[in-house]
């Protein structure tokens, strides 16, 4: 494998988050291009039976993924290399995986609604059972933690999607942890930058790679973290079994994206945070939804273990105070600037109302709107979605 580019300074220091984003996993080395090349090949010249690091067939390894998985691993503070999958639910499809035929779930009640179908999927067919609550709720999670015979996982989302509650992670995390339950995070929305779960206890990160860090809504990836070498050649081995692998263009695209995520991130919180101030104070809105919100349910949580509040939010759409769908419809209909779309984490805003899914969880109001808000100006940004609310 080539040589990569350090990840701390010739005096030791630690590179951050936002450095680490530019310079993992780029080539080191006289000679060496600035950036990775893509490796468009299915196979490897290759005689012989196979060694540890031995390129083989481009489904068990493929040095286009190489450099994304070094920062990727980089960004969650992992000493081991990521794992790239050919979309965010090829990632989780893995990560569920790791609990055995018989084992419990415990999940988020309102998360991402995919997520939640092949949990569901799973469960219809026995493989697993299935324990659905309300994660920013503690004592329900605890309660369930203990009622869980292992095998269990625990798989959180927070902020969860849409609702952007915030659980405890940390005190979740560790309580999961000392009672033998594998936990998995999608760390989604938060980011690397906005969060680290290995550090705060988790034993496996997700991402949909697809949305943040990608960041240009030209990719669908995904990602996984973790620092156990037993889970990470169990995952390796699913993605090799089950092939959900990524192409090298996506790859190379994604890690593109990587590059910037440190600027798009920033800009796009900060116009969360503009927006959501905003839409707080205006009637045609109610129930406003974001962890940087002072009086959000989730702020002081958020506060003490995230490094940023991230760039969703979301809302219900009122009329005489109360939430309207019709004005919710009427907003996605009428926006200019904002495109109406699902998906998010693009350097393009973004909305929709989330229950024209069938999919969605019951728990996400039907007026719901979620905005995944890029790095426009923040002016046309609210001047567009003000006049779309109507009057
Ligand atoms: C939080 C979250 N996790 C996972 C996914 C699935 O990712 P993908 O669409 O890349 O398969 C999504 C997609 O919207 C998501 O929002």
């Amino acid at each position: 494998m080539t040589e990569m580019k350090a990840l701390r300074s010739p005096d030791g220091t630690p590179y951050a988050p936002a450095t680490l984003a530019v310079t993992a996993g780029r080539p080191h080395g006289q000679n060496q291009p600035v950036n990775s090349p893509i490796t468009l090949t299915s196979t490897f010249h290759h005689a012989g039976t196979a060694q540890p690091g031995d390129s083989v067939y481009a489904r068990f390894s493929n040095p286009s993924w190489d450099p994304l998985e070094a920062t990727l691993a980089a960004l969650e503070g992992a000493e081991l290399p990521g794992l790239v999958y050919g979309s965010g639910m090829a990632a989780i499809a893995a990560a569920l995986s790791l609990v055995p035929d018989g084992g419990t779930v415990i999940a988020p009640r309102a998360c991402y609604n995919t997520t939640l179908t092949l949990m569901q999927q799973q469960e219809a067919k026995g493989r697993v059972r299935l324990v659905l609550l309300d994660v920013s709720d503690s004592d329900a999670v605890l309660a369930a933690l203990a009622a869980s015979p292992a095998p269990a996982l625990f798989w959180l989302e927070s902020p969860t999607n849409p609702l952007l509650e915030v659980a405890d992670v940390p005190a979740l995390l560790t309580a999961a942890r000392a009672a033998g339950v594998t936990t998995v995070v999608d760390n989604t929305f938060a980011t690397p930058l906005g969060m680290n779960p290995l550090a705060l206890g988790a034993d496996v990160v997700v991402h949909s790679m697809t949305k943040f860090l990608a960041g240009h809504s030209d990719v669908i990836m995904g990602g996984i973290v973790t620092d156990s070498p037993e889970l990470r050649a169990t995952l390796h081995g699913y993605r090799t079994v089950h092939g959900a692998i990524s192409g090298g263009l996506d790859s190379y695209l994604a890690l593109r994206g990587v590059r910037t995520l440190a600027l798009r991130f920033e800009r796009g919180c900060a116009n969360a945070a503009v927006l959501a101030e905003r839409l707080a104070a205006d009637p045609r809105a109610c129930n406003v939804r974001y962890p940087g919100l002072e009086t959000d349910p989730g702020h002081a949580r958020a506060a003490q273990h995230m490094r940023a509040f991230g760039a969703v939010l979301a809302f219900e759409p009122a009329r005489a105070g109360q939430p309207s769908v019709e004005r919710a419809e009427q907003v996605s209909a009428s926006v200019a600037l904002w495109t109406p779309a699902t998906s998010l984490g693009g350097v393009e805003s973004i909305l929709e109302r989330r229950r024209r899914h069938a999919n969605e969880p019951l728990a996400v109001p039907e007026a719901l709107v979620r905005l995944s808000v890029g790095i426009e100006d923040v002016e046309d940004l609210w001047r567009d979605l003000d006049r779309a609310l109507g009057s």
